[in-house]
């Protein structure tokens, strides 16, 4: 087991182990100081899997319990079920002494994080990732949000948790599909500034597992201490997401969040290739890598189709916007580009 401190605005433990859903009641009371009124909040596929063990431990350990249960997937990540949940606080009678659990991938710990931010103006809240994904990256760094019909994440608010309870045999019920979604933000961290933390991974991800994780959320956790609201560095995770929202947007979410961001890390390599900033082998280092843990390489969508969505992307500003381009494996940098030229940026990036 492994337990890393995040020192934010709000300083709180990433605890990193096997069976410790079984355990969360006492984890929840040691992070919140007493039991409360809890809303655990998660999906038509989690619950069945790990909502009365969660709800069992909680119960024992004196909580008062009760719980929200969404639809799979990213259309959940909606406004409309954003006011759904609010709605049910309410009801509920949730107070500000009171907390919510966001138990599931980055989608239902998006959602909550972003109902506990605005709710009664901010009320705690507690990760416990079950995807790769969330583990790695999203359930650390207090970024929650919610999409709008324009693009990903639009509307959201920074609101760190309080605790993060990352269980990781629940990745054993994921499908290979949505492990290797995860595996796509694990090899962002060794591209970003990593490179010892990229050659470990060539020995696999799932066979050395609480490692993997404890590295990518400390190596997010330097960053989030660095600059928590995203000014700069933390830009930085961003690596392939700008092309990778598009594609995502371009495929209407029918290609998932982690294929989306393995394509957009190609592109941004190749981009770089092209510029002569990174060499040839780092690049094909990189897709063998992705390739190794069942990721998609090649985009199927054009320049121009993955710009008109690319300029409304959040990390615009005026008329520049930022990518985030690999010098090297190991060596991303910001690297401002000129809205008017990010076609012919991204179509260097495309293979061909
Ligand atoms: P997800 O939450 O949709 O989960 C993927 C699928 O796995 C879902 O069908 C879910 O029901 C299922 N699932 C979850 N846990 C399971 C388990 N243990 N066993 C079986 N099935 C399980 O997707 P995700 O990949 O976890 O997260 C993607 C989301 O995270 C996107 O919305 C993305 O924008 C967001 N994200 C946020 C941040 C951040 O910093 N906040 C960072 C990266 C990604
Ligand atoms: N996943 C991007 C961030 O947390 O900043």
């Amino acid at each position: 087991m492994k337990t890393i401190k995040v020192n934010a605005s709000v300083s709180y433990d990433v605890v990193i182990g096997e069976g410790l859903l079984a355990q969360s009641g006492n984890y929840c009371k040691a992070a919140l100081g007493k039991a409360c009124r809890l809303c655990v909040v998660t999906d038509d596929n989690v619950a069945p899997l790990y909502l009365d063990t969660v709800t069992a431990s909680l119960e024992a350990a004196g909580f008062d319990v009760f719980y929200y249960v969404f639809p799979n997937g990213e259309a959940s990540k909606s406004a409309e079920n954003l006011i759904d949940l609010l709605e049910v606080l309410a009801e509920n009678r949730l107070t500000r002494s009171d907390a919510l659990v966001a138990l599931g991938g980055g989608v239902i710990g998006d959602l909550t994080g972003f109902a506990a931010a605005v709710y009664l103006r901010g009320i705690r809240f507690i990760q416990m990732p079950t995807t790769l994904l969330a583990a790695v990256d999203s359930s650390v760094g207090g970024k929650t949000a919610v999409d709008l019909s324009a693009g990903k994440n639009l509307a959201g608010a920074f609101h760190q948790p309080t605790l993060v309870l990352c269980d990781y045999t629940t990745l054993g019920t994921l499908t290979p599909e949505v492990f290797s979604d995860g595996c796509a933000e694990v090899i962002k961290y060794g591209v970003i500034n990593d490179r010892p933390f990229f050659e470990l991974l060539k020995s696999g991800v799932r066979s050395q597992i609480e490692e993997v994780i404890a590295v990518c959320v400390n190596n997010k956790a330097k960053i989030v201490e660095e600059d928590e609201f995203d000014k700069g560095t933390r830009q930085l995770l961003n690596l392939g997401h700008t092309v990778g929202h598009a594609i995502e947007i371009c495929s209407n979410l029918t290609v998932s969040h982690g294929s989306a961001v393995a394509m957009g890390m190609v592109i941004v390599t190749r981009l770089a290739h092209r510029l002569g900033l990174c060499p040839a082998e780092e690049l094909e280092e990189l897709i063998a890598l992705l390739k190794q843990e069942g990721l998609p390489t090649d985009c199927p969508y054009s320049a121009e189709e993955l710009c008109e969505i690319a300029t409304a992307d959040k990390k615009r500003s005026g008329d520049t916007l930022t990518l985030i381009i690999p010098y090297g494996i190991g060596n991303s940098r910001l690297y401002a580009v000129p809205v008017d030229q990010l076609p012919s940026y991204i179509q260097k990036g495309l293979s061909a």
